[in-house]
């Protein structure tokens, strides 16, 4: 490796640091390219309404949402030389430039994929905050701020789902996955303390969780030994809500069979349908049989900020653990997820393990300060920070708008399907959450056959992304329908928009 600065000053041939000057040219020159990127959604925003929000400029069609490619396309246009001689600030304003072009870009009011959205300033604050500070929160020396947030932040959160005990709090994890693994892992460890040393040994345990839960509970329960055929699936109503009359008969069952119930994984805002299980008399089942009742709040979660929608948790105050993720329905940058409880020490008590080499000041039943000694990692993100600035800058009420405002505009999404006559609802309306589902039914009829819906479902979001319009579908029980999820910065043009972009397609695709 040579000598070059590449414009830092940072490092010469023999290794004598001259100067530094590592704040200003590449930041700003990185700048320049950013705020475009951002403003070009915001200019874009007022087409959405005509249903298409392509522009063409010198006889080139442009979309701001994104530039598709294939894989294979895209292969051979981005040049990414990864140089064996550094190429400095022109190479990385190169490489930015191409991801930039060749990213979707979520600012655009356009994306309405699934569950995550929009960015927003306070969440590039935080962002770069985060990597300013470069701060890793496995001990308190290193992190003295950046811990002191994630546990008051934590707390305060936990307090909105009824956790006010003396120890209520919670930890920051890689996600929601990475959540409900977590709460898997404690319940486990908690409720039968010798699998911590032993594993699994001599239990033969039955997870639940509804027929629409998420795939990460099935996950776990793989990561923990016990395979996803551990994993129960209990039936759902017609609202796609778990039926605890079914999964009472669940645990009797596995009970009858020798095996030893340990987990039901209640889902708050199911990722297709954003459903809402009951979690009253889920509890009920749970405290009857001594079961570890988690609620994945992943995706709905966040409604607790919300008065009219908060009921949707009742009994959230019950569960032993919740999964919220802040970079769903928030708007907080991805990831930023809390696994929350009422109390700590028992995340503690059943994670800690002894390293004298990182945590210096362990004593039993002492507050833990060195949060890595409370979760599955060790190095860990100051994601909490995301959820802090944006609490600090919207406060609790502005959350409340932005999350009404959301549902308000999954209601209108809703009711335009619903009065279109070539599109047939799936969801009830009003929606349970922010996601809308819905089949392209032209003369008012859905296809008989599931192939022929799924065809068409898929071609047309093939084609609404060309008009700006990024949209994902899921199989339902006559083949793959649309689901659109809204959020709070989706603006009322853009769902009218998106209706009309609809009927066009279908127009195109179904003659
Ligand atoms: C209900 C639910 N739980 C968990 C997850 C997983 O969250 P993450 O993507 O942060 O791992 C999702 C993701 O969409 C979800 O919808």
């Amino acid at each position: 490796m040579g000598g070059a600065t590449n414009g830092n000053g940072f490092a010469n041939g023999n290794g004598n640091v001259q100067s530094l000057n590592r704040a200003d040219e590449l930041l700003d020159a990185v700048r320049g390219l950013i705020i475009p990127f951002i403003r070009a959604a915001d200019e874009a925003a007022p087409l959405k309404a005509s249903g298409n929000s392509t522009v063409t400029v010198d006889g080139v069609t442009k979309n701001v949402l994104v530039e598709t490619h294939t894989p294979e396309a895209l292969l051979k246009r981005f040049a990414l030389e990864l140089p064996d001689g550094g190429r400095g600030k022109d190479g990385v304003v190169d490489l930015v430039g191409q991801v930039l072009r060749y990213s979707v870009n979520t600012w655009d009011q356009g994306f309405l994929d699934k569950l995550y959205a929009t960015n927003t300033p306070v969440g590039v604050v935080a962002d770069l905050l985060l990597s300013v500070l470069n701060t890793n929160l496995h001990v308190y020396q290193v992190s003295p701020a950046l811990t002191l947030i994630e546990k008051l932040t934590a707390r305060k959160f936990a307090g909105l789902f009824g956790f006010t005990g003396p120890r209520a709090g919670g930890i920051v994890c890689q996600g929601g996955s990475a959540s409900n693994f977590t709460s898997l892992v404690v319940a486990r460890n908690t409720l039968f303390p010798s699998t911590k040393t032993r594993g699994n040994a001599g239990h033969d345990f039955v997870l639940f969780t509804s027929a629409h839960g998420h795939y990460s509970v099935e996950k776990a329960a793989v990561s923990c030994g016990m395979g996803n055929a551990s994993v129960r699936a209990v039936a759902v109503d017609e609202h796609g809500c778990m039926l605890p009359s079914a999964l009472r008969e669940a645990v009797l069952e596995a009970k009858s069979e020798g095996r030893t119930p340990l987990y039901v994984n209640a889902t708050a805002g199911t990722t297709v349908m954003g459903s809402f299980d009951p979690i009253e008399p889920i509890s009920a089942i749970c405290k009857e049989f001594n079961l570890w009742l988690h609620v994945d709040g992943s995706w709905g979660g966040p409604a607790v900020f919300s008065a009219a929608q908060r009921h949707k948790l009742r009994g959230s105050h019950l569960a032993d653990s919740i999964t919220v993720n802040p970079h769903k329905m928030l708007n907080v940058p991805v990831t930023c997820s809390f696994l929350l409880t009422n109390d700590v020490s028992v995340f503690h008590v059943a994670n800690s393990l002894p390293a004298g080499y990182l945590f210096h000041s362990v004593e039993a039943g002492a507050e833990a300060w060195d949060l890595a000694d409370v979760t599955l990692q060790c190095g860990r993100r100051g994601d909490a920070v995301k959820l802090a600035l944006a609490w600090t800058y919207y406060g609790a009420e502005g959350f409340e708008s932005q999350i009404d405002h959301a549902f308000e505009m999954a209601g209108l999404l809703a009711d335009l399907v619903q009065e279109s006559p070539v599109l047939a609802l799936v969801s009830s309306n009003p929606p349970p959450c922010l996601q809308v589902c819905f089949y392209y039914a032209p003369g008012g009829e859905v296809a008989e056959e599931n192939e022929v819906n799924t065809a068409r479902t898929r071609e047309m979001a093939g084609r609404l992304i060309q008009r700006g319009f990024m949209v994902d579908y899921a199989p339902g029980e006559k083949g793959s329908f649309f689901r659109v999820v809204v959020n709070c910065q989706t603006l009322r043009g853009t769902v009218e928009g998106l209706v009309k972009a609809v009927e066009e397609v279908g127009k195109e695709v179904v003659r």
